[in-house]
């Protein structure tokens, strides 16, 4: 799919049907955020994906939408250490991973997290990690086909703020 058309076709999809995603997907999809930038290339980055249903379980109970994480095909948590601007790398990651999924018709949906603490402590997370979202993937319940509109058009759908809002020339 073209790059813009993946881009501006994409949004969080909440609710995934039951198949499992093609191994070949979550490679590109795990590769992809490997490969993202990072503030002096530090890759300051653990992609933990988690597979086991009894984590699994207990991670939904620690994030802020149960539900993402429970009907997902596959749940990604992004663990940051060491100092720098980590949100906005993990940002990258997270948006390299949810794009290439999308350019496979893959939806996700980041899902904040709402105990940390229980976070950290059902991943085993080491000393200096951060965890700092979930990411969940997993074909739409509703097919959303996003051939079917051009850019322009799916830009024109986007519950988004005013192009002059938002774009300042100065
Ligand atoms: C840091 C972050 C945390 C988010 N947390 C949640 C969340 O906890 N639950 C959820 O359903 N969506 C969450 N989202 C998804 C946003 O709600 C979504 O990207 C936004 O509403 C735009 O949706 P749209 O692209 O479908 O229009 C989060 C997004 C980000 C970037």
């Amino acid at each position: 799919m073209d790059t813009y058309l993946t881009v501006t076709s994409a949004r969080a999809v909440r609710e995934y049907a039951g198949r499992p995603l093609p191994a070949d997907a979550v490679q590109r999809i795990l590769e992809a955020g490997r490969v993202a930038g990072s503030s002096r290339n530090r890759q300051p980055w653990r992609f933990i994906v988690v597979e086991s249903p009894s984590l699994r379980e207990r991670l939904a109970e620690a994030v802020s939408a149960p539900a993402n994480v429970r009907g997902a095909a596959l749940v990604v948590v992004i663990a940051m250490h060491g100092k720098g601007p980590t949100a906005f790398d993990a940002g990258r990651a997270a948006q390299n991973m949810m794009l290439t999924a999308w350019n496979d018709h893959i939806g996700s949906c980041p899902t904040g997290l709402r105990d940390r603490d229980a976070v950290v402590d059902l991943l085993d997370l080491k000393e200096d990690e951060q965890p700092m979202i979930a990411l969940s993937f997993g074909y739409p319940a509703r097919t959303r086909d996003p051939l079917r509109l051009e850019a322009v058009e799916w830009i024109e759908r986007a519950d988004r703020k005013p192009f002059d809002e938002v774009v300042e020339r100065v």
